[in-house]
């Protein structure tokens, strides 16, 4: 049996932690990161395993239905973990068709190639989504569970929860063997400062303004990214075919309760006066139809496959924030060229 597994967006944040575990833990298995090298995918982020006698890096496009026929067709993968996304929020507003392309559109190229060419008997097709296809939640609704209804509300929720429904037909219609995580917002190392923490981070350090929408009021549930890893590799082992599985950690935060850890934090890394970091707050214009709050209900995957997250947020925070303190040079490589034209436009160079 082939022992080839495809992992698509294995250079962007998420996917590169994945790559990695998969990479060590599994020797006997063969890894092919499939990644475009967006602005968000770079290859430093795996430049530990670059050498590894089980790792393959292929440069391309899940949008080009003959690349990716050609590659299954050469390959005959064994399982697919699927992350390759256009991920922000704020760009899927300003941008939405190349969500449509590379979530929907490329979701259904490589369904489709899986179906051709991979291991349709005893492999596996694993898609990683996110929490924000089932919509917002009030402050005291409860959190969303695997059968709560979809109703995603952004361009990007809106692209991720077609390719979920693009997934479990094809499960349903070609009894795929496949599985779907959603998880809520992950933080650790190697993330793209566009999204809230590696962002405030980076302008707290350059005394830039630390840009909050609206009040700050919004809830989000963070889980440290190398939890989210382990409970992809357990779901992609022991996750039963057709199932979704939520992951979460548990941790709700303010974003503005958050912004204000972060700037104690940094404070006191940085040897700077209490509240010199948080005096850099600044409410901005809201983001357009910002979702509330989201939380996840993950009992089913602690009950099932036996997974809870492995650090207390304190601990994982903690870390992250020194690992982007020590790795300014890798901050300044992903900031440069493409990302900053992107960030004058987004935040008039302050
Ligand atoms: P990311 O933006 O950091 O990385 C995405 C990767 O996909 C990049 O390496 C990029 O180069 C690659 N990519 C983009 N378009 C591609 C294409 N057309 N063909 C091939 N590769 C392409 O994203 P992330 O935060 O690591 O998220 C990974 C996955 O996890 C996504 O599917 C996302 O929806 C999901 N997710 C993310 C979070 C989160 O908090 N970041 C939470 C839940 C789920
Ligand atoms: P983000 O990291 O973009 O993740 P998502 O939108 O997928 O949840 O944003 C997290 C929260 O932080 C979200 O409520 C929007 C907010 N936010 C800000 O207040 N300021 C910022 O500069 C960014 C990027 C996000």
């Amino acid at each position: 049996m082939s022992r080839k597994i495809l992992i698509t967006g294995g250079a962007g944040f998420i996917g590169s932690h994945v790559v990695r575990l998969f990479v060590t833990q599994y020797p006997e298995y063969e890894i092919y990161n499939l990644d475009k090298l967006t602005y968000a995918g770079n290859l430093e982020n795996l430049s530990d395993i670059a050498h590894a006698a089980n790792y393959h890096f292929v440069k391309g496009d899940i949008v080009d239905r003959d690349f990716l026929d050609a590659l299954f067709d050469t390959h005959r993968f064994h399982g697919v973990i699927h992350l390759a996304a256009e991920s922000h929020v704020d760009r899927s507003i300003t941008n939405p068709l190349e969500f449509v392309m590379t979530n929907m559109v490329g979701t259904a190229n490589l369904l489709n190639a899986f179906r051709k060419y991979g291991d349709m008997q005893h492999g596996r097709f694993y898609h990683v989504s996110t929490d924000e296809v089932y919509g917002e939640l009030g402050m005291t609704d409860p959190a969303f569970t695997e059968e709560t209804p979809y109703h995603p509300n952004s361009p990007y929720s809106a692209s991720k929860a077609g390719s979920d429904h693009l997934v479990r037909a094809y499960h349903h219609t070609y009894n795929m063997p496949v599985v779907i995580s959603n998880c809520s917002n992950n933080y650790g190392s190697h993330q793209f400062p566009e999204k809230l923490i590696p962002l405030m981070i980076h302008n707290i350090r350059n005394r830039k303004p630390l840009p909050v929408y609206g009040k700050g009021e919004n809830v989000r549930d963070w889980l440290w990214v190398n939890d989210h890893a382990r409970a992809i590799d357990v779901i992609y082992h022991k996750g039963t075919s057709g199932e979704t599985y939520n992951i979460g950690g548990n941790n709700e935060w303010k974003n503005i309760d958050l912004v204000h850890k972060l700037c104690e934090i940094m404070d006191r890394k940085l040897n700077r006066s209490a509240g010199e970091s948080a005096s850099l707050i600044h409410f901005v214009a809201d983001r357009s139809g910002h979702d509330f709050r989201y939380a996840i209900n993950a009992d089913k995957l602690q009950r099932e496959l036996g997974w809870t997250p492995s650090v207390q947020f304190d601990q994982g925070f903690e870390q992250t924030i020194d690992w982007y303190l020590a790795n300014e040079s890798w901050l300044e490589h992903v900031t440069s060229g493409s990302y900053r034209d992107y960030y004058q436009a987004m935040y008039g160079g302050r």
